[in-house]
């Protein structure tokens, strides 16, 4: 890590306890002189981060400064997760396609890729993702398991409460889970989440998985076409700590994908549960009430054609509220 970088991991992190440091107090910790903080300070200032130096006290980052950094997101991922590889960019074409790249090369384990802005930002069903600069956060979190696909599916379901707790903890919003997995707050969707994988042709061999996540924090302005379903957030939050907060929780699942404890905060949470809703499958509809959920984030449908109850999962499948 160059000075730069050590630089701006010590102000993340005193700024998280919220106190400055003095040019002297840099210059023992990173081991140079208190010209090399100061070109540093400059330099990070050049890149758009706000410090602050107050006299007496020393440098602090600016409460709003909020621009995305490896350092920034680390200091608030829990262990092991600090040691996995961060990337950030101000833009790029989609933090899905990104990770999918990384692991292409053969890289195996847990990895983290995050946006400020998407130029080709991917949703469910072949749709696209609005993901403008500056008011939201788009990341992708990839990591390997060897648990079959059919346990690993469940992340899905997992990666929304873990999205909603996050904002909850940060924000105090409480949004609601539309099946499968969008976030909903004041009747609008304000995340979408997209799980993608690479699957191991050979039993017994690693499973790679791609949980893409874009959350609307402030965007206001959305093209005419989602004007009507798109909504965002509206609050402050730092985007930093609403990522790693989101990765602590969802790595549990890549810890122990059998775990389902987090399907009571699914259930509880949901804007389908006891509604009537229509399903469609290609060119198959549905209609029926949500019964409920099954243990691995499956819609239980009482059909209204008086057929038994039925299971749906995700795939290919899109909910809409007929009532
Ligand atoms: C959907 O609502 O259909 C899913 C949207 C998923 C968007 C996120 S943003 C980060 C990641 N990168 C992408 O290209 N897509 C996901």
């Amino acid at each position: 890590m160059g000075t730069k970088e050590e630089l701006l991991k010590a102000l993340e992190l005193s700024r998280q306890k919220g106190t400055a440091l003095s040019g002297q107090e840099l210059a023992d910790r990173l081991q140079v002189s208190r010209m090399a903080v100061w070109k540093a300070v400059k330099a990070l200032e050049t890149e758009g981060y706000e410090i602050l130096s107050v006299p007496g006290k020393g440098y602090r980052l600016a409460p709003r400064s909020d621009r995305l950094s490896p350092e920034g997101i680390k200091v608030y991922l829990r262990q092991p997760l600090v040691d996995i590889p961060v990337f950030t960019y101000p833009v790029t074409d989609s933090t899905n396609k990104r990770a999918s790249a990384y692991a292409g090369e053969g890289f195996s384990g847990s990895a983290l890729f995050v946006a400020d802005s998407q130029t080709d930002g991917r949703g469910r069903l072949g749709r696209s993702f609005y993901s403008p600069a500056g008011s939201g956060i788009y990341f992708s979190f990839l990591f390997s398991s060897d648990a079959p696909l059919s346990v690993l599916n469940s992340v899905t379901p997992a990666a929304a409460v873990a999205t909603a707790q996050s904002i909850e903890a940060l924000t105090g919003i409480s949004v609601g889970i539309k099946w499968v997995n969008d976030l909903y707050f004041n009747g609008k969707k304000i995340c979408g989440i997209l799980t993608e994988a690479i699957t191991a042709m050979d039993e017994g061999c690693e499973n790679k998985i791609i949980v893409g996540i874009g959350v609307n924090l402030s965007t206001n302005d959305f093209p005419d076409q989602l004007n009507n379903t798109a909504g965002a957030l509206n609050c402050t939050v730092n985007r930093c700590q609403l990522v790693a907060e989101t990765v602590n929780r969802l790595a549990r699942f890549a810890e122990d994908p059998y775990d389902r404890n987090f399907m009571d905060y699914y259930s509880t949470h949901s804007v389908v549960m006891g509604r009537k809703v229509l399903l469609t499958r290609g060119s198959d509809c549905i209609i029926g009430r949500v019964a409920g959920f099954d243990e691995n984030g499956g819609l239980i449908l009482d059909r209204e054609d008086g057929g038994k109850p039925e299971v749906f999962t995700g795939g290919e499948i899109t909910l809409r509220f007929t009532e």
